[in-house]
Formats: C-alpha cells, structure tokens, sequence
C-alpha cells in the first residue's frame, strides 16, 4: 500500500478523498487548518513552507500520490482576492515543487489538483492576473483584479484555477514530471455540494446566480462522486492519463 498525501482534508472532497484513500489501506498524511496531521496556513508562504517540510519528514522522503484539495470559494470580503490567489494557485503549486523529488522517489506516483469548472464559465478574468500568477506573484495578480472592486473575489477564484490548470498543462509533461515517472493531472468539477457551495448558497447575493446556472445532470454534484473519480486518478488503472484537466 502506498504514502500519500492530502491537503484540505478536514473537509468536503478532500476529507471524502482521505476517506476512501484509507479505506484501500493506504497511509494517508493529511494537511489543512485543523484537525490534520500537519496543520499549516496555505494562504502565507510560510505556512505552505512549514506544510512542505512537514510532509516531507512524514513520508520519509517517498509519496505514492498527492491530491491538492484545499481551496476558497469566491468568498466576498477585504483582503479576500489575496488569500483566494494564495491558497488556490501557490496552495498547491509550491507544494508539489517542494514535494517533487519524494513523488519522483516513488517511483511511478500519481498527483491529483482540484481545479474548478469556473476556468470556462468565467468571463474576462484578466490574462494579466494568471500570467502574474503563473509567475508565482499574488500581488501583481490581485493587482490586477482592483478594478473589480468588491466583485475581485470571483475573478480571483477564475484567475486562481486558470493558472492552477495551465500549471498542470504545462508541467506535467516535462522531464522533472513525467520524464520523472510521475502523473500530474487535474480535476474540473463543477457545483459540488460541500461546505464551500453551503457558504456560497447561504449567502444572498451568490445563491440566486448559482441556482440559475445551468446544470445539465440537473443536480449538484456529491463529494463522494468526485473522490471516486479522484481515487481513480491517483490509482494504478490510470497510468493512460498525464497533463489532462478532466471535468
Ligand atoms: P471545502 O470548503 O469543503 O474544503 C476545502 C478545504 O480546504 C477545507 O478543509 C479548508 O479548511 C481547507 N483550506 C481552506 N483554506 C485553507 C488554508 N488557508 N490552509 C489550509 N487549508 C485550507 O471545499 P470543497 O468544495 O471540498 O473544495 C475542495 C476543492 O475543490 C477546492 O480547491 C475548491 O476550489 C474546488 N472546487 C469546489 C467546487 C464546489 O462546488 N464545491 C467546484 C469546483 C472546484
């Protein structure tokens, strides 16, 4: 059985993930705010440092897997556009660099990062804003978002995954990643019910536009759907699959 990891375990899909990850007998080191074997702040960097080196001493050098769960919504408030940009993109993006040489030193392992449908639903979220964050400046990116004022969260959630997406696109196919023999890919859900969408649907200003959304299944998805999926992404049935965003 193999060592993996999970951020954003506490909760929603990454909690459902770390659920059915154990089920399978696999050791499964988990990252979030609380309630985690390594509890660290994403949104600073040294938070994601601390989290980075804390893994790392865990498994001993060597992980299997990784799934990058942790993640706010468009959450309206001061300062928000900043934490959303830093825990969505850098969340997952410093910590798999750091993570990389214990991925490689498994051997074949698989990485899973939750992206979002909203990278296709979201009109003109700035190319400054991801190019800034593909770069890994949060500042220059949430600088770009000012002029959409108290609106900025939403963008930033957009800006977030697009980068995270392009990331992946990106990276997985060089030779660190697969050249390395391991398989980067994400996974795109759309409105899953979770706590995060509980907040969005509590608050009255989002929830007329979320239950006007088109949803062609007809219903919110399950979080434990979307672990199934993810599980299936980190497992050994899924060697076919290597920079793909699947949604
Ligand atoms: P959730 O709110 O249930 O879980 C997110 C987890 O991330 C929580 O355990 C939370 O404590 C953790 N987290 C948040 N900020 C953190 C920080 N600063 N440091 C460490 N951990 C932090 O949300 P859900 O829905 O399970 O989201 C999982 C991922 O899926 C997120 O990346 C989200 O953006 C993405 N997603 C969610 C959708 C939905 O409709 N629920 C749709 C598309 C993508």
């Amino acid at each position: 059985m193999g060592c993996y990891v999970v951020t954003g375990a506490r909760s929603g899909m990454g909690q459902a993930i770390t659920a059915r990850l154990a089920e399978a007998g696999h050791r499964v080191i988990t990252v979030d705010l609380s309630e985690a074997d390594v509890v660290a702040d994403l949104s600073t960097s040294e938070g994601r440092r601390a989290a980075a080196s804390a893994v790392l001493e865990r498994c001993e050098g060597s992980l299997d897997g990784a799934v990058l769960a942790a993640g706010i919504g468009p959450i309206p408030g001061r300062g928000m556009s900043r934490r959303i940009l830093e825990v969505n993109y850098l969340g997952s993006v410093e910590l798999l660099d750091a993570w990389r040489p214990a991925l490689a030193a498994g051997g074949a392992a698989k990485v899973v990062v939750i992206a979002s449908n909203s990278t296709t639903t979201t009109p003109i979220v700035p190319a400054k804003a991801v190019k800034a964050l593909l770069a890994g400046n949060a500042a220059k990116a949430d600088g770009a978002l000012k002029k959409f004022g108290k609106r900025a969260p939403v963008f930033a959630y957009a800006a977030s995954k697009i980068a995270l997406s392009r990331w992946v696109r990106r990276t997985a196919v060089t030779s660190e990643w697969a050249g390395a023999g391991i398989r980067l890919n994400a996974l795109a859900p759309g409105a899953v019910m979770t706590p995060l969408l509980e907040s969005q649907l509590a608050d009255p200003e989002q929830a007329p536009l979320i239950k006007q959304f088109p949803i062609p299944t007809g219903d919110f998805g399950d979080a434990g759907d979307l672990a199934d999926w993810a599980v299936f992404m980190v497992g050994p049935s899924a060697r076919f699959l290597c920079g793909s965003v699947v949604f």
